[in-house]
């Protein structure tokens, strides 16, 4: 059969408020034209994120019923770790409330002032948790990432050219090399296993450590199971291994691929910063043994990490992004191609070519998408990487929305839905005019800049 079916049946349930149009144009309004703050229930279709967002099985809420709640030593944490190690075999691994909070600690080690730190594509956590260090996060995806026609099946790549001058250049500068599977703000695009080898294997021969970034690790491992020359007949979990065994540390949001709602960690095979990550730990997170995490939530995790590698999950996964994709570039709209692992991104640039980028195409997108049909998608172009430290601004390197697919969330009918309503957000285009900022903070402004429609 040609149609793949969601690998599962729906046990609870939550409803949809159906709003219309006017409804919606004065939650607009009253949101300042920011979607970060819309309430949810004002939301149908919610693809901010796919974080934190995924539905759990049956089997995570049993798990969560077993979750132990001491501060020291438990239960949960020794599964949590086994389920770590078996996919991922880092000799420490180090709970942390969500992906971030493992950056922070990360470079509050490896950061400083004048320190470089490249990877394929940061996102924007990472890139404000190297830049509050007086760090520089410099991005080197390899070329093909650059352009949404190009059909190359490892656009998340690094550069390793670049990579490799940078580090002849200025390699007593640089404390790590990183690399973002999938690349999440380069498109969900992947990394392939040969790439993620080169830039080991590089940052090994400068003496560096290699982290990477692993929030969807299982969505690159699918990528590098069906597109890479060899690796067909491998399962999943050897694929992740092969990965990990690279690195010498990662940083990981359970809230992606983890089926979790909350929680990351911090991996290192260092012994001597491990043991300083532990500190920072205790300082900010919490004790070794729980981070910034309830048992429970380790319990989640570690069942999560078991079902995420499923195939039949990760092929129904990966191809409701290319079905949404291949609908939209059929009907002549700008998408990115091929299809990102966990979202859909629109090419804000090309679809409205009439708004210069700091007039924020992406935005006045995702805004059209909210009004049109309760749609809300992300703004990832000058927007989100528009501002500079300084407060200078500088157009983004593209401008995109993303609607990042919830795991588990949303059936067929609703792809259908979200089908219809870009489509008739795309027949009017020409109408869509762009914003200015009115007020932002000066860094990760998305979050909370207001905006104002420019007649
Ligand atoms: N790294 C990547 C590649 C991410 O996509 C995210 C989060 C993080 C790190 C930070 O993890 O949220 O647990 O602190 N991305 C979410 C998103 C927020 O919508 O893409 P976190």
């Amino acid at each position: 059969m040609k149609t793949i079916i969601e690998p599962f049946r729906i046990k609870a349930v939550e409803p949809i408020r159906m709003t219309h149009l006017g409804e919606r144009r004065q939650i607009l309004a009253r949101a300042h034209y920011n979607l970060f703050a819309i309430r949810s229930r004002d939301v149908m279709i919610d693809l901010l994120t796919d974080s934190g967002v995924a539905a759990m099985s049956g089997d995570q809420w049993a798990a969560i019923m077993r979750g132990d709640e001491s501060y020291a030593g438990s239960p949960s944490f020794t599964r949590f770790e086994a389920a770590v190690k078996a996919l991922m075999p880092f000799k420490h691994v180090i709970p942390t409330h969500q992906g971030r909070a493992a950056e922070a600690i990360l470079f509050s080690l490896l950061g400083g002032a004048g320190r470089i730190i490249p990877s394929n594509t940061h996102f924007d956590t990472t890139r404000g948790n190297i830049e509050a260090t007086g760090a520089e996060a410099l991005d080197l995806p390899c070329s093909e990432n650059g352009d949404p026609n190009s059909l190359a099946l490892f656009k998340g790549d690094m550069d390793i050219e670049r990579l490799k001058s940078l580090l002849e250049r200025e390699g007593a500068r640089v404390p790590c090399v990183m690399l973002t599977i999938t690349n999440n703000a380069g498109g969900g695009q992947p990394a392939s296993l040969a790439n993620i080898r080169a830039v080991a294997e590089l940052a090994h021969a400068f003496g560096k450590p290699f982290i990477i970034d692993g929030c969807r690790f299982a969505e690159n491992a699918w990528f590098i199971k069906v597109r890479e020359r060899g690796q067909s007949e491998r399962s999943i979990p050897d694929i992740v291994r092969d990965v990990f065994a690279c690195a010498d540390g990662m940083t990981m949001s359970a809230k992606k691929d983890a089926f979790a709602n909350i929680g990351g960690w911090l991996a290192l095979n260092d012994d001597a910063l491990a043991a300083e990550a532990r500190t920072r730990l205790i300082l900010t997170e919490g004790f070794p043994t729980y981070g910034g995490l309830a048992g429970r939530d380790l319990d989640a995790i570690a069942q999560g990490l078991a079902e995420i590698v499923d195939e039949d999950y990760l092929r129904y996964r990966v191809r409701v992004n290319e079905y949404v994709t291949e609908r939209l570039a059929s009907a002549g709209v700008p998408v990115v191609r091929p299809a990102g692992g966990h979202a859909v991104f629109l090419d804000a640039g090309r679809l409205l070519p009439h708004i210069p980028p700091l007039e924020y195409p992406g935005q006045a997108l995702a805004v059209a998408l909210y009004e049109t049909g309760g749609v809300r998608g992300c703004e990832i172009g000058s927007v989100m990487f528009g501002r500079r430290p300084d407060g200078s601004e500088a157009p983004a390197a593209m401008e995109l929305v993303r609607l990042a697919m919830p795991r588990r969330v949303y059936t067929q009918s609703h792809a259908d839905y979200l089908i219809e309503v870009i489509l008739a957000v795309h027949a009017e285009r020409e109408r869509l005019r762009g914003f200015r900022i009115v007020e932002q903070p000066l860094r990760l402004r998305h979050f909370t800049a207001k905006f104002e429609p420019l007649s």
